[in-house]
């Protein structure tokens, strides 16, 4: 009977006009390829499209203003016709069909997914939202609840406005899907929707695997996703009641076009119109650290990207396999230090700036308040936690957890605060160990430089009270200081300056190693036979005592194998001096741009010092107790040891970020040309994502034997990046290679590597991958995100370079550390 129907329907169809913009479909019409609906303020257009590089053609939405074509949705991702000659239909049922005109086959259709209300006479409209409908003519009620409408079968965007999540009423799920790849618009691997086994919580899958959890809404925000703020532009909500769940946006400003994509990398972007520069600019969400990885730390653990290593077990709880833990295997995660036996002295432990656990298994109840939220917790044993549901003014709902805690990050602000279940001995020794502590906990919150100050400046007074007291007593300086000025111990010996003139045999020229940032570096020899290597401040220098006390500051309580070891100071009247271990072999530069010498190095060498590097460097930026940037990463700061193991030295650049900064701006942009990431060299924005460019630099030079800035290439006058990016591009990668590597390379690490290091020197800093990412990236043989456009890809040179630094000797000295003072 239906075929009957659509028969007829068919033989009544008419051509639409091609004349004039039309925005709504009736069931005797007939669309084409060349002809298309637009909305009615012609922000939407729907019809047949073809992506940039593929032969397959497909109905879809797209914005009719802009000059890029951004489809928003697709009706047969799956199905593609694979000639022009298609054709869209509404049926007198209110079916909407692609058939394929040269055999008359339906290719897509709404009939499954339409509710089956037989219609009378329905219309199909665009609507200015982007989302299609079929309704009843005639009655504006219908196009409220329409029969049928594209936003509820998203496609891998989600538009102002739209819905994503259930509707609990007609069970349909709203949930978007990635394209295959940026040609195909098949589904891909990622999808993300609002999962309602427990609270309903927003997340994104990999397949049935989660990849991230933007967690629950707590009333104010997704506790997830915490950096995401109220803000101008767009505002935010997240529904959750007897019909519904379900996240939205909408704009403040209706004329801005924006939109939610989840890209076919799995990343999910939001994208604004710029119309000036005409282009799409991302605000990119984070779920790229480490500790957005689903369930990372394993049931009770937390992750905190500021902590080393990230996971520790919350307060009440140590790690399951201690073993396991040490070697940072975490998914078996912690259990409780004493295990809970149900004893009706078990209470809960309040937590504070965390993401809250997966609520997948948990239960709620949005009238009740906190006090019966923890009754309802404590009367059931297996109830691990509860909070409440809405923190949103003094807090109301009831949300509790069964069972193992699962996905729980520490966040510096914005975080949730949970009740934890413990037992009544592990609650007495936290209010034990907490009174002890009270002192303490006032040290912790002296911010950051003024701890460090003090350490200084307790360095200088203690170093004097303690020459003079070993002077008496004619003993060596002891290696071990404890500064009593607080908790800290730094391990900072102290040489006399003796030592020094003997070791350096007065400091002659021959034992001279080079010219660092503040004065010479020379190689010295103590008595009882150990190598050092002594940074010598020149006397004249005042910008160079800056640099020392930095150079201190940021080292003395490093220790990173990685990292050239600090082993002490020596300060005598006008003299300053730092001494470190000696590197014998020196500097990197001498080998991998020497001619002759790079051959000691092969691939597999090459490949060691570039993991040794990425290592130093994340003990830098998140492992050791201070964030530091290094802000002069390159190939001659780079030291090797006998065993060829690297170590990054150099610190007189570095700054010391404090907890959760992640951004700084100088007006002092000081660094290497070539190295220096555009953000940072342009506007002197600095971040751990501008040592991520040096680092992608140097990987390529160690790749290449070649210069960045040195290099430019006969044909494009491209520096190395840019000579490295059009190489990738090209699927040629392996011409970057150092021609002495010959054999020895392995091609797929090659390639790999290469491709790493093209992400690292992305101009965007937010494109470019941390170096968390970056270690992963390069210890593991999944796929890639292709790179974009790096930075400072054509050859650039500007010559008012001021100052130079390099740790040891180079073969040349035309790569300098500059300072430029930007005037602002
Ligand atoms: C669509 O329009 C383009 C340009 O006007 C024309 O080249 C093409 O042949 C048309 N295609 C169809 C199937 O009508
Ligand atoms: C897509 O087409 C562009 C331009 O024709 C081309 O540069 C690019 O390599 C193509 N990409 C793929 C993946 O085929
Ligand atoms: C509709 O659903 C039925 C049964 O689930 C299935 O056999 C049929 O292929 C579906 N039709 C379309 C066009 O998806
Ligand atoms: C759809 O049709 C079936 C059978 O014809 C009927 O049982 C069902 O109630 C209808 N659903 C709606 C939503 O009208
Ligand atoms: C968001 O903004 C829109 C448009 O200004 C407004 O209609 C809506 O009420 C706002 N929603 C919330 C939750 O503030
Ligand atoms: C909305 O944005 C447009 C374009 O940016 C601007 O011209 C207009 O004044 C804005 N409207 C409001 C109400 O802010
Ligand atoms: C939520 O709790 C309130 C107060 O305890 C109770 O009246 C209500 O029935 C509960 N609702 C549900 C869905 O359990
Ligand atoms: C405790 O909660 C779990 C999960 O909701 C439930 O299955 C169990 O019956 C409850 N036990 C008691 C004693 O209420
Ligand atoms: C959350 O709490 C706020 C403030 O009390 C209230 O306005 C809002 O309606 C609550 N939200 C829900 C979903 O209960």
């Amino acid at each position: 009977m239906s075929k009957m129907m659509s028969i007829i329907g068919f033989l009544l169809l008419s051509i639409i006009p091609p004349t004039h913009a039309i925005d709504t479909i009736s069931s005797n019409q007939i669309l084409r390829y060349n002809q298309t609906i637009i909305s009615p303020q012609e922000t939407f257009e729907l019809g047949f499209f073809n992506p940039r590089n593929s032969t397959n053609h497909y109905v879809g939405i797209w914005y009719k203003k802009i000059s890029t074509k951004s489809i928003v949705w697709v009706a047969n991702r799956n199905t593609p016709l694979t000639h022009t000659s298609g054709e869209l239909t509404l049926t007198l049922q209110g079916v909407l069909l692609l058939r394929d005109s040269t055999n008359g086959k339906v290719v897509w259709s709404t009939v499954n997914s339409s509710s089956n209300s037989s219609s009378r006479n329905p219309i199909g409209k665009l609507l200015d939202t982007g989302n299609f409908i079929i309704y009843e003519e005639g009655d504006n009620i219908h196009q409220e609840d329409p029969i049928w409408q594209s936003s509820d079968f998203l496609t891998d965007t989600l538009l102002p406005g739209m819905k994503l999540g259930w509707d609990k009423i007609t069970g349909i799920e709203k949930h978007f899907t990635s394209w295959k790849s940026d040609d195909d618009p098949a589904y891909g691997e990622f999808s993300s929707g609002v999962d309602t086994r427990g609270y309903p919580q927003l997340m994104i899958r990999e397949g049935h695997n989660i990849k991230f959890r933007a967690g629950p809404w707590n009333g104010l925000r997704l506790s997830g996703v915490s950096n995401l703020r109220p803000n101008p532009v767009f505002n935010f909500t997240f529904v959750v009641n007897q019909r519904e769940a379900y996240y939205q946006y909408n704009l403040v400003n209706a004329s801005i076009l924006m939109r939610l994509v989840l890209q076919p990398s799995g990343r999910l972007v939001r994208l604004v119109w710029i119309d000036g520069k005409q282009e799409w600019n991302p605000i990119v969400i984070r779920q790229n650290e480490l500790c957005d990885q689903y369930a990372v730390c394993g049931p009770f653990g937390s992750c905190n990207m500021d902590k080393s290593p990230v996971c520790e077990c919350l307060e009440g709880f140590e790690p399951t396999s201690f073993d396991q833990w040490k070697t940072t295997d975490w998914s078996q995660g912690c259990r409780h230090t004493i295990p809970l036996d149900c004893n009706p002295g078990e209470g809960f432990n309040k937590y504070s700036n965390l993401k809250l656990p997966d609520t997948q298994g948990s239960w709620y109840n949005q009238t009740m308040t906190l006090v019966e939220c923890e009754n309802m917790c404590k009367r059931n044993c297996s109830c691990s936690a509860y909070t409440n549901s809405n923190t949103s003014g003094t807090g109301s709902g009831c949300l509790l957890w069964f069972g193992d805690l699962i996905d729980i990050r520490t966040v510096a602000e914005n975080g949730d605060t949970l009740y934890i279940r413990l037992s009544a001995s592990e609650l007495d020794s936290i209010e034990n160990s907490r009174g002890s502590n009270a002192r303490r906990k006032v040290w912790v919150i002296v911010p950051i430089t003024f701890v460090v100050s003090v350490i200084l400046v307790s360095i200088c007074l203690f170093h004097r009270f303690y020459r003079k007291k070993q002077q008496q007593e004619g003993n060596e300086p002891r290696r071990h200081l404890e500064n009593r000025n607080g908790n800290e111990d730094i391990e900072l010996p102290l040489f006399y300056f003796s030592t020094i003139l003997k070791a350096t045999n007065n400091f002659s020229v021959n034992n001279k190693l080079g010219e660092g940032g503040y004065g010479p570096v020379y190689k010295g020899v103590l008595e009882d036979g150990h190598e050092i290597a002594v940074k010598r401040l020149a006397k004249t220098s005042t910008q160079g005592i800056n640099e020392f006390k930095n150079e201190v500051i940021s080292i003395s309580k490093l220790q990173h194998r990685n990292l050239v070891k600090l082993l002490g100071c020596c300060i005598e009247g006008a003299e300053k001096m730092l001494i470190y271990e000696y590197m014998s072999n020196k500097g990197l530069d001498l080998f991998i741009f020497d001619k002759t010498r790079s051959h000691l190095l092969d691939w597999s060498a090459r490949y060691s010092i570039i993991n040794g590097i990425a290592r130093g460097l994340l003990y830098l930026h998140h492992d050791s107790r201070l964030r530091i940037i290094h802000r002069d990463l390159k190939v001659s700061n780079i030291l090797l040891d006998a065993d060829m193991n690297p170590k990054i030295s150099d610190f007189g650049m570095a700054k010391i970020f404090k907890g959760n900064q992640i951004e700084a701006n100088t007006n002092r942009v000081v660094g290497t040309y070539g190295y220096m990431a555009p953000e940072y060299a342009g506007d002197g924005l600095f971040s751990i994502k501008s040592d991520v460019y040096s680092f992608g630099v140097l990987l390529l030079e160690i790749m290449s034997g070649e210069k960045n800035r040195g290099f430019i290439h006969k044909e494009h006058y491209n520096n190395l990046i840019g000579h490295a990016w059009g190489l990738h591009n090209e699927g040629k990668s392996l011409q970057l290679v150092d021609k002495s590597l010959a054999e020895s390379i392995n091609i797929s690490q090659v390639q790999r590597l290469i491709h790493v290091g093209l992400l690292c020197v992305q101009r965007f800093p937010e494109d470019r991958p941390n170096i968390t990412s970056v270690i992963m990236m390069l210890g593991s043989e999944g796929p890639l995100h292709p790179p974009n456009e790096p930075g400072f890809y054509i050859g650039k040179t500007k010559q008012d370079a001021t100052e130079s630094s390099n740790s040891y000797e180079t073969s040349s000295n035309n790569e300098l550390t500059v300072t430029i003072l930007n005037g602002r």
